[in-house]
């Protein structure tokens, strides 16, 4: 079959209540050869930036529900390289120029005029081409770092946020879920740092790294002579954490013989001591971690299933980096502050190329996987700016030809592909949506061989 030539369109999305001027506005984008996409509830076009990357955003200033002011500050903390112009009715410029004062790119008057309409979409395209390849700023506007520095901006880190404040206080015990470095020993603390427990002690135990015989004494602690080498007695990591936190670290591994006993903990709050004869009464707020499946764990009889469900009182995952990219980048920055000071060094900005490349790679370590590379790549910089050829090998091997390489004409045709990636995903989520789901429909909408298509639909990551 004949392939048809690639357009590569800008997409541009406008945002109005009133369905007669986004209809006016789409017509003229579209026979200008712009990609439109329209939305009459500026809720929906919030929900929808993220997933669309926009090259410009449109906007009303006045809308039911969040307005154009709120439109241009979510997309200069999320997305501050695209442009956003507002729309503002005539005689009522005040309100334009104060969005312009705020950051708005340019505004546009209703009734429109074609000509100037697209003489401020073009060039608010070119800007953001511009922008794109200019140096990220990384020395201003990083949040305020909290004592945890437990930082997120995706939607699942919100969630997590939301659900710590909410259990903190609570004497609830929590189990922590997710893959190996993905923060759970700081949420962990984060808990406990939000609780009236706060200046109590937070006590950890690795049930991983402390050899089986071992963790005993180590949990309930130890009498005089209870055995050999037991010179004087020691109270274990229960009782260190009275009144306080105490954080049960990778808690699938735990001996089954002292599963049973820590159950027993959890249901009464009373140990004794090895070799010790008194019954002894703790309180302390159990918070657990794991980076296995534990009904997996449960099934193969490694866990008891009393104290899953004793643990699983309230569970909270942590979803792992490659499932929030957009997180990264206030990670990156926060980062390198962090090393900057450490290292004494003074990275002021990271190469824009470099950041796509580090939203790309999947971080099989997650987040302390990304803290290392950057801290290696701070080390390494000769500059002050973090550029992608410092990157980790690791990162390099595995995105391999998808990393956009150096040169001057890469900006081109970086932008040419990924304008074209945007087309091609764009019109298949439309064929697929239409035919609900159905890929042989969807590929004769599209004029593609059902192969053909899933071919595409896989390399763009698209998911039936
Ligand atoms: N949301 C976050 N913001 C900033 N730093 C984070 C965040 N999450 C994790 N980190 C950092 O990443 C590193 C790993 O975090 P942490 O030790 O809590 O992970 P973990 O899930 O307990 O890992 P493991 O399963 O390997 O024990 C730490 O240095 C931590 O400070
Ligand atoms: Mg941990």
């Amino acid at each position: 079959m004949e392939t048809k030539p690639k357009i590569v369109v800008p997409k541009i999305i406008v945002i109005d209540d009133e369905r007669n001027i986004t209809f006016v506005i789409q017509a003229m984008l579209e026979r200008a050869g712009f990609q439109a996409l329209v939305f009459n509830s500026s809720e929906q076009a919030l929900r929808a930036i993220d997933a669309e990357n926009p090259q410009v955003i449109i906007t009303d200033l006045y809308m039911p529900g969040p307005g154009g002011m709120e439109i241009l500050e979510y997309c200069q903390k999320h997305f501050p390289r695209v442009p956003v112009v507002v729309i503002t009715a005539y005689g009522t410029v005040e309100s334009a120029v104060s969005a312009l004062k705020r950051g708005a790119f340019d505004y546009i008057t209703k009734p429109f005029d074609q000509a100037e309409l697209l003489s401020v979409v073009q060039k608010a395209v070119l800007t953001f081409a511009q922008r794109e390849k200019e140096p990220i700023a990384i020395t201003e506007a990083v949040p305020q770092k909290t004592a945890s520095s437990l930082t997120g901006a995706s939607a699942g880190m919100q969630e997590v946020f939301k659900i710590i404040a909410k259990i903190a206080n609570s004497p609830t015990t929590v189990l922590i879920t997710g893959e190996s470095g993905t923060g759970k020993e700081l949420v962990a603390y984060e808990i406990h740092r939000n609780s009236s427990r706060v200046k109590k002690p937070f006590i950890k135990i690795n049930c991983a790294a402390i050899p089986a015989t071992l963790i005993e004494s180590e949990l309930f602690g130890y009498e005089k002579g209870a055995f050999t080498g037991a010179v004087t007695s020691k109270p274990g990591r229960f009782e260190l954490a009275h009144e306080g936190t105490l954080f049960l670290d990778e808690v699938a591994e735990m001996p089954l013989e002292m599963q049973v006993k820590l159950l027993r903990i959890l249901q009464e709050q009373e140990f004794e001591r090895v070799g010790g004869v008194h019954t002894l009464k703790v309180d302390a707020r159990i918070i657990a971690a794991t980076n296995k499946d534990l009904e997996q764990e449960v099934k193969s009889g490694k866990l008891r299933e009393d104290l899953f469900y004793r643990l699983n009182v309230f569970p909270i995952h942590l979803p792992a980096l490659r499932e929030r990219k957009e997180d990264i980048e206030l990670l990156v920055k926060g980062f390198v502050q962090q090393f900057n000071l450490k290292l004494k060094k003074n990275i002021s900005s990271i190469e824009p190329n470099c950041l796509d490349a580090i939203r790309a790679y999947a971080w099989p370590g997650n987040i302390r996987q990304l803290e290392n590379a950057i801290e290696r790549m701070i080390l390494m910089a000769e500059g002050n700016v973090l550029l992608t050829k410092d990157l980790p090998e690791e990162v390099l091997v595995a995105l391999g030809d998808r990393l956009p390489q150096q040169g001057e004409s890469t900006g081109f045709k970086e932008t040419v592909k990924r304008q074209t990636q945007f087309l091609e995903r764009d019109l298949i989520e439309k064929a697929l949506s239409e035919t609900e789901g159905n890929v042989t429909r969807a590929a004769e909408k599209l004029g593609l061989s059902r192969k053909g298509l899933q071919i595409k639909m896989k390399d763009l990551g698209l998911n039936k």
